[in-house]
């Protein structure tokens, strides 16, 4: 890849979301996780409020994480429909990562509207998902299945919402084609 053009189009075309049973067992240098969250830092943010907020777990972070989100799942199950298999594919998902982000917004209800400070935190993952794509690390963005407990373990303020874990590791998969329609599909001109 020789020019920036072709680079920018090559890291986001081929950005996929790659689940954590195809990550392998290789950490992540902290320099590259500090430059994923640099990178972060410079989505862009109406208004400079900068409503991106992040924790990282890895190590023994991860074993907290996956603990935490098995046992949310069993609090949000009856025993009837509790499924041991459900529990522990719950807890494997951050064991088998090399790192996960948790995903918070800070809103500032008085300055702007909640769906723009949502907006920009979906722009810093953006950048956090190309940089872990041109790193060669696979990523998704998972969106919280339990939401107020949340606040307790990641000792969210009152202005704060999670709205995801972007789950990270490395992968052999190679590149895999993206499933979409034709641009044309959704795009009008005036000229
Ligand atoms: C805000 C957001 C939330 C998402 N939440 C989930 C999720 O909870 N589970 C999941 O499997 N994928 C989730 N995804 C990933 C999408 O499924 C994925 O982006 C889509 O299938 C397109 O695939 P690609 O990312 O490889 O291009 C989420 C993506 C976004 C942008």
């Amino acid at each position: 890849m020789t020019n920036t053009k072709e680079s920018i189009n090559h890291i986001i075309r081929s950005r996929r979301s790659i689940f954590p049973p195809s990550y392998i067992e290789k950490e992540i240098p902290r320099e590259i996780i500090d430059t994923i969250l640099e990178n972060a830092n410079f989505a862009p943010t109406h208004k400079l409020t900068e409503p991106w907020r992040f924790t990282v777990f890895t190590g023994g972070g991860l074993e907290k994480l996956g603990d935490y989100m098995a046992e949310a799942y069993r609090a949000n199950t009856t025993p009837e429909t509790f499924s041991q298999a459900k529990y522990d594919g719950t807890r494997a998902k951050s064991l088998k990562s090399a790192a996960v982000i948790a995903i918070v917004v800070e809103l500032h209800e008085e300055k702007i509207p909640e769906w723009e400070e949502v907006a920009a935190t979906a722009c810093a993952v953006q950048n956090m998902w190309l940089t872990a794509t041109a790193n060669g690390i696979g990523a998704y963005w998972s969106s919280p299945s339990v939401t107020e407990s949340l606040r307790a373990f990641l000792g969210l303020k009152e202005n704060q919402k999670c709205v995801g874990f972007f789950y990270m590791g490395y992968h052999n998969l190679g590149e895999i084609p993206a499933r979409r329609t034709p641009i044309e599909d959704k795009v009008t001109w005036v000229n």
